[in-house]
């Protein structure tokens, strides 16, 4: 479904990315995990043409990305969630809802469903999201990625600086959005994380893939864990 082959990126003279390859399967999860730095926020930033591709090319089924202008992106399904959120403060939590929709209503199943994964949401419709807690506002950041109806959801951290039964809430609705059909792009830091929701794991080490495998091949593989994510044995 998605294919990034050999892709290349620089932020001006800087360049992040070297050769990044992976591919996400139609309907599965899958983790991409590295230290602080080493270019996952950058690998999602390609796929929506937030960063000039430059050599190497990103395709989602048959079309290259490279081909579309970034506002196009969102409209072939891809939703992009942000690290640190990037919700409107000011703005209530149905007008967040609202923003990514072009035009026309919002579809009542999907934002049922988000109130059925998120009941929080429902009764807080009218609050600015700046006045959300920090779990509510993560809440609102998945809801405000399901509102297109995605085929696919490139999430940046959705966890961070969460308390565990919150990190457990977000992970379990972001299992269950899958099971549910939706082919998702996981970036995470807690590696208990992906190894409890996703089926593949990429490692990311100075802006290339270092490690493809599935969650319980890289639990033996403690000497990778060691040398990547400073896991100590
Ligand atoms: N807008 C930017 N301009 C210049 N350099 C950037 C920019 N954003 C990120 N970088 C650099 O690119 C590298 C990768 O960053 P990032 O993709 O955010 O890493 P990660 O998400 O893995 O922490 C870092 O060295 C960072 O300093
Ligand atoms: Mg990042």
């Amino acid at each position: 479904m998605l294919k990034m082959k050999n892709l290349n990126c620089s932020y001006g003279e800087c360049q992040v990315l070297y050769d990044t390859s992976l591919e996400v399967g139609e309907g599965k999860l899958i983790g991409l995990i590295g230290r602080n730095g080493v270019g996952k926020t950058t690998t999602l930033k390609s796929i929506m043409g937030m960063v000039p591709r430059k050599k190497g090319s990103v395709h989602f089924y048959e079309t290259n990305l490279s081909d579309l202008p970034p506002y196009q992106i969102p409209r072939m399904g891809i939703s992009y969630m942000p690290q640190g959120r990037h919700l409107f403060p000011k703005l209530t939590v149905m007008e967040n809802l609202r923003i990514p929709i072009v035009e026309g209503p919002l579809d009542k199943r999907l934002l049922e469903e988000i109130f059925q994964y998120f009941p929080r949401l429902k009764e807080r419709l009218n609050q600015k999201a700046g006045t959300l807690s920090g779990g509510e506002q993560q809440m609102l950041a998945v809801g405000r990625a399901l509102i297109i109806n995605p085929k696919l959801i490139l999430m940046d951290e959705p966890m961070e600086g969460l308390m565990p039964l919150l990190v457990k809430l977000i992970a379990d609705t972001v299992k269950i959005i899958n099971q549910k059909g939706t082919t998702i792009l996981l970036v995470e830091q807690n590696l208990k994380t992906i190894k409890n929701i996703c089926e593949g794991v990429y490692i990311m080490e100075k802006g290339a893939i270092v490690y493809e495998g599935t969650p319980s091949e890289l639990e033996g593989a403690m000497d990778i864990q060691e040398r990547y994510l400073s896991v100590k044995v």
